[in-house]
C-alpha cells in the first residue's frame, strides 16, 4: 500500500470490548508503512494494556492532556497528523465529537485536527439504531467524517446484529482509499535523490559535532516521491540507529558524516532528474579527529577545523541540463532575505526555508512551515501542518518548476 507509506495516523482507541481488534488495525498500519501513534481513552484502557499498543505502532501510547512532556499535546497531535482514525469509535465519542465536547486527549485533537477522520463505530445494535447516535453519525458525516460502519453479527454477551466493528482489512481499505484519491502518479519516470538528516562529524571516537536535523522532513520527502510514482534514493543520516522510519525507496544509502554524505550524492546525482538536499550538512568537520577518546585530565582540547564542501554549492557549479537542484535552509532571523541569498550563491532552482525560532517548526517536530522560493523569488507559504503534506508541496513545486514555460 504505498498510498500509506509515511503518512502518519493518529489511531484513537475508545472503550469498548471491541478495542481489542485496534491491536490487529495498528498493526496493520505498521505493515503498510505508516507512523501511527495510538492515543488511548481511560476507558480503552480497561479493555486493552498500554503496552500491546507501545510495543506495536511506531509511537508509544499517548493518554492524558497533562502527563506528556509536551505542554500542547491536544494541538500537536492533530496538526502533525495526515490522518486521525477512531476504531473503535464509541456512541459517546461520537457524541462528543459531533458536539465539540474536547474533554480528554482524543476528543481536543480530533476537534484541533485538520487531517481528514475516519470513525469506525462499534457499539450494541441498540445504541448503533438509536436516533442519537444516527443524528450524530449524519452530523459527521456532512462534515466530511468518513464512516466505515460496523458489520452485523456476534456482539459482546452473545447478542447477534449490526454493531461489531468492521474487520481490520475493511479499515485499511477505508485507509487506503482515503489517501489512494489524494495520490497522483505525476513523478512517475522522475530519478530523484534526497538527502536527510543531520551529519556528525567526529572528534574523536565517542564524541561528535552534529546538529538538531531529525531526517523526519527528508524522510517525509522521500516517502511523498515513493508514493507519487518516482523512482528515489534516499542518502541519509537518520535511518538504521537514529530510528526514524524509512519510506519504501529504491536505494537506500546510510552515511554518517558530510565527507561521505558527498561521496554519496557525487555518486548518484548525475543520471538523475532532481536532488533535494534536506540535510543539514556540517559547514565544518575536525581536521584531524583523535583515534582514542579526548581524557579529562589532559586538560580541554583544541579542535581545528576545516570548511567542508559545499555539496549544493557543487551541484549548483556544475549544472546538468533537465537537473532540477532544491535547498533546504533553516534559518532564525532574516529568514526570507537569507534564504533568497542562498538561492542565487548556490545556483539552484527552489530553495525551501523554515523558520526554526517558531513554535512546532523544523528540527526534530512532526510538524513543519515553511516558505518555498523559486527562480523569479516568487514566495510559496506552507503553513504549518504535517511534515508529509509540507512534502508534497514541495514536490508540487518541483513539478511547477520543471514544467515548460507556456504549458499549465
Ligand atoms: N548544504 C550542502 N553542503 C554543505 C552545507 C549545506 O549541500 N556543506 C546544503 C544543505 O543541504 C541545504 C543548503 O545547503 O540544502 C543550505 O544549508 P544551510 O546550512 O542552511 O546553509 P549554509 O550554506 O551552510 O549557510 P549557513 O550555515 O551559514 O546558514
Amino acid at each position: 500500500m504505498p498510498a500509506l507509506a509515511g503518512r502518519r495516523v493518529v489511531l484513537g482507541v475508545c472503550g469498548g470490548i471491541a478495542a481489542y481488534k485496534a491491536v490487529e488495525v495498528c498493526r496493520q498500519l505498521v505493515d503498510a508503512g505508516a507512523h501511527v501513534v495510538p492515543v488511548l481513552t481511560d476507558d480503552a484502557t480497561r479493555f486493552i494494556g498500554e503496552v500491546t499498543f507501545s510495543a506495536l505502532a511506531s509511537e508509544p501510547v499517548r493518554r492524558s492532556l497533562w502527563d506528556d512532556s509536551d505542554p500542547i499535546p491536544h494541538t500537536t497531535l492533530g496538526r502533525g497528523a495526515d490522518l486521525v482514525l477512531v476504531a473503535p469509535a464509541t456512541a459517546r465519542l461520537l457524541s462528543a465529537y459531533a458536539s465539540g465536547y474536547s474533554h480528554d486527549l482524543l476528543t481536543n485533537t480530533l476537534i484541533a485536527t485538520r487531517a481528514p477522520v475516519i470513525v469506525c463505530p462499534a457499539m450494541h445494535t441498540e445504541m448503533w439504531e438509536h436516533p442519537a447516535v444516527v443524528d450524530n453519525l449524519t452530523l459527521l458525516r456532512s462534515r466530511g467524517v468518513v464512516v466505515v460502519e460496523p458489520e452485523s453479527g456476534r456482539l459482546a454477551g452473545g447478542d447477534v446484529g449490526p454493531g461489531r466493528l468492521a474487520d481490520a482489512s475493511s479499515i485499511l481499505a477505508a485507509v487506503d482509499d482515503l489517501f489512494g484519491t489524494q495520490q497522483c502518479d505525476d513523478l512517475s519516470g522522475l530519478r530523484i535523490v534526497i538527502t536527510a538528516g543531520g551529519t556528525r562529524e567526529p572528534i574523536d571516537p565517542v564524541r561528535f559535532l552534529g546538529n538538531r536535523s531529525s531526517g523526519k522532513q527528508g524522510h517525509a520527502l522521500a516517502a511523498a516521491a515513493v508514493r507519487r510514482g518516482a523512482t528515489v534514493t534516499l542518502i541519509t543520516t537518520a535511518g538504521g540507529s537514529r530510528s526514524v522510519p524509512t519510506p519504501p525507496v529504491d536505494v537506500l544509502v546510510e552515511v554518517d558524516t558530510a565527507a561521505e554524505m558527498l561521496a554519496a550524492v557525487r555518486n548518484h546525482s548525475p543520471t538523475v532528474d532532481v536532488v533535494v538536499m534536506a540535510a543539514a550538512v556540517a559547514d565544518f568537520t575536525p581536521v584531524a579527529p583523535a583515534g582514542d577518546k579526548l581524557k579529562k585530565r589532559d586538560g580541554i582540547p583544541t579542535i581545528e577545523l576545516q570548511p567542508t564542501v559545499d555539496i549544493l554549492a557543487e551541484l549548483g557549479a556544475q549544472r546538468i541540463a533537465g537537473r532540477t537542484l532544491v535547498g533546504f535552509a533553516a534559518e532564525t532571523n532574516d529568514v526570507l532575505a537569507s534564504a533568497s541569498a542562498k538561492l542565487a550563491e548556490k545556483g539552484i532552482d527552489l530553495i525551501v526555508v523554515n523558520d526554526v525560532s517558531a513554535p512546532d517548526v523544523g528540527f526534530e517536530h512532526d510538524t513543519n512551515e515553511v516558505r518555498i522560493l523559486g527562480p523569479d523569488g516568487e514566495v510559496d507559504h506552507v503553513a504549518l501542518r504535517s511534515k508529509s503534506a509540507v512534502a508534497d508541496a514541495v514536490l508540487d513545486a518541483v513539478v511547477a518548476v520543471r514544467r515548460p514555460a507556456g504549458s499549465s
